[in-house]
């Protein structure tokens, strides 16, 4: 099996989320068997998203961009694991911006991931190299099971910039992945993945799919990848 997985970060609302599934679906893109489509949405498209998926039949499967560290209880604001798992199967922990502007700890990222399998939602860990040996022990201190996660090689010098790392690179980290974690879990590069390089990266003998940020956010862009890799 191989992954595309989108994510839209802090845009889109409602309106503009359902807008951009009419025009995904007008342009009919070749969705593989072998190819699972994920979208990584605001908490609050997510319910409206998903009827709409239903509606028109697409093959994609809607998840979410963060969660709580923290249990249901007296958490003011905090979106717990357990009110996703009525939503969505996949959600992404890690991401380096939410460790930059957030300050999120491997700690708190571990946290995520041992509720969110609790909850039947897989957590989509983002790695890069400065901390990837420290998120995967924490995984390991917090009994999260390594084997129901996946994994993104994001390195942030290539996020939004246009100028993604080579695939042999990305697939060495990757491999540094699959060592480190001792299973086969599916690992995904992510950092400036567009329609003329995802094909190049899913190639690559420890690299499943691409993890995708700006090119995500337009239809046709898109459509264009998931025609690359089906
Ligand atoms: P870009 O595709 O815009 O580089 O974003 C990558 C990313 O951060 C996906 O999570």
């Amino acid at each position: 099996m191989k992954y595309v997985i989108g994510n839209w970060k802090s845009n889109q609302n409602i309106t503009e989320s359902l807008i951009w599934l009419d025009e995904l679906s007008a342009l009919r893109p070749s969705f593989s068997p072998e190819l699972t489509v994920i979208l990584c949405l605001p908490f609050t498209d997510i319910a409206s998203f998903n009827q709409k998926i239903s509606d028109l039949g697409l093959p994609i499967i809607s998840g979410s961009q963060n969660v709580s560290h923290l249990p249901p209880g007296k958490h003011t604001g905090e979106i717990t694991a357990s009110m996703l798992g009525e939503l969505v199967n996949y959600c992404l922990v890690g991401h380096s911006e939410r460790r930059i502007e957030f300050d999120e700890t491997s700690e708190i990222v571990a946290l995520k991931a041992r509720y969110l399998l609790e909850n039947a939602i897989t957590p989509i860990v983002c790695l890069d190299t400065p901390y990837l040996d420290d998120q995967v022990k924490q995984l390991f201190h917090h009994d999260v099971d390594v084997s129901r996660c996946y994994f993104v090689y994001e390195p942030i010098l290539a996020i939004g910039t246009g100028k993604p790392i080579n695939s042999t690179a990305a697939n060495h980290v990757a491999s540094q992945i699959t060592f480190l974690t001792d299973n086969s879990s599916p690992v995904l590069y992510g950092g400036s993945v567009s329609y003329d390089n995802a094909a190049s990266f899913v190639q690559e003998s420890y690299l499943d799919g691409v993890l995708v940020g700006t090119d995500s956010l337009e239809p046709t862009l898109f459509a264009s990848i998931i025609n690359s890799l089906s």
